[in-house]
């Protein structure tokens, strides 16, 4: 059973513990910031350097590396030849400012969990059901090109790839040009999945309150995202008549108002709301903004809360247009359902925190993830490890070392049972 080990393969596997966090405090390297966070957006060269040691890692230690059309990369190990793959990963690119832990403790617990799961199949000489590969899943951050969860949900049959490709930061680059320039403009055909795991940091402070070691995902809450262009007339600061301005930046500033306060017209954190992404236009000092882009982000446990929340607020955005007589022109985007995740892997993840001997909650993810998007084409087992203060895309991000190696040992008890099928 994966939960017994020898002294040799315990030894081993501490071994293989300290060059697992060797490697994580390795990768954070690449994009470090002034404050022990890290800036590796989808497609940068601080991307293409995680993207580049995982490839090295990867081939070094065995497994062959394929790049597929939207540049997520799958690291294959052919246990039985034929047979579909158990895909266990997560995500190298991170937010803006974003922290070490978020998305890259997932790949990177993945690879050693594969490595393990290998070397179990060489020790145990039982022939297993499928393949494993580990996936490091294009942009699902979405901080540089919107939506999040981009490669996943390309894979998953969520998305269209060439409206994925077209898609365009603020600089007017795109997917498909930005891939290029670093590479990752894959061809090769992804391995096809028969179920997926993944570990993350919770992001929340449930598991740290509870003193709790791994938390399981039962369910995703539901979001979506409101992308708001706010059109004013652009004019001198100093010159232009009171009367005369269409000032989008005041609209735009009602609006935030707003978004902050929908919330209040639910229970407490029944809905959370922010608005993240905020560009004003032309942004001089002596210019009357013309244009502001902003986004919402809306989400709840009760869809049904987050559709009111999102009616009331087209409701006032409509009076503050009338109001500055300016046109505002809001769409609903990203919008993705609450989903369930199987109860089959929630068990497969409450007996490997058993057979490690740790302790397990279940609980809702408020974040989004990779895991979201594959649970729509394969079953999906989602496991979170404490995060200190519940922070996340943020410097401040942190998880413990003895945190991260826990989760490492369920997440290789986890893809062990699902590779046995
Ligand atoms: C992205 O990180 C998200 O939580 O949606
Ligand atoms: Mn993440
Ligand atoms: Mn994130
Ligand atoms: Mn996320």
């Amino acid at each position: 059973s994966p939960g017994t080990s020898t002294a040799a393969s315990s030894s081993a596997a501490a071994s293989s513990d300290a060059a697992f966090l060797t490697d994580f405090h390795h990768v954070a390297t690449f994009g470090a910031t002034d404050n022990d966070g890290v800036d590796r957006q989808a497609l940068t060269l601080e991307d293409k350097q995680s993207r580049d040691w995982m490839r090295g890692w990867a081939e070094g230690n065995g497994f062959e590396v394929r790049v597929d059309a939207i540049g997520n990369m799958f690291a294959c190990l052919e246990l039985v030849p034929d047979a579909p793959y158990v895909l266990i990963g997560s995500h190298l690119d991170s937010q803006p400012l974003g922290g070490r832990f978020d998305g890259a403790y997932g790949v990177i617990a993945a690879l050693f969990a594969a490595l393990r799961v290998k070397e179990n199949v060489a020790e145990s000489g039982q022939k297993p059901r499928f393949n494993i590969a580990v996936v490091n899943w294009f942009n699902e951050e979405g901080g540089r090109f919107a939506p999040s969860i981009m490669g996943s949900s390309v894979y998953a049959g969520l998305f269209d790839l060439d409206e994925m490709l077209a898609v365009q930061d603020l600089e007017g680059t795109s997917v498909a040009e930005a891939l290029a320039a670093i590479g990752y403009n894959g061809t090769d055909a992804p391995p096809e999945a028969i179920s997926y795991a993944e570990i993350h940091i919770e992001q929340g402070r449930i598991l740290e309150r509870e003193a709790t070691n791994i938390g399981v995902v039962e369910s995703s809450w539901y979001t979506q995202k409101l992308d708001i262009d706010v059109l004013g007339e652009q004019s001198h600061t100093g010159a232009t008549a009171m009367a005369d301005r269409h000032d989008a930046l005041v609209a735009g500033a009602k609006i935030v108002l707003a978004v902050a306060d929908v919330v209040n017209e639910f229970a407490d954190e029944a809905l959370v709301s922010s608005v993240g992404q905020h560009v004003v236009e032309p942004n001089s000092p002596i210019v009357v903004p013309r244009r502001v882009h902003m986004v919402a982000d809306l989400r709840s446990s009760d869809p049904d809360i987050v559709k009111a929340a999102r009616d009331t607020l087209h409701q006032q955005i409509a009076s503050i247009a009338l109001e500055h007589d300016i046109t505002i022109k809001v769409e609903d985007f990203d919008v993705r359902g609450k989903l369930y995740f199987p109860e089959t892997g929630v068990e497969l993840a409450e007996k490997a925190v058993a057979n490690e001997g740790l302790s397990i909650r279940r609980l809702e993810t408020m974040a989004g993830h990779d895991s979201v998007a594959m649970n729509h084409r394969v079953p999906a087992v989602m496991m979170f490890v404490p995060s200190v203060d519940g922070v996340s895309h943020c410097e401040r991000e942190f998880t413990t070392d003895e945190d991260m190696i826990r989760g490492l040992g369920v997440l290789t008890n986890v893809a062990t049972e699902l590779v046995n099928g």
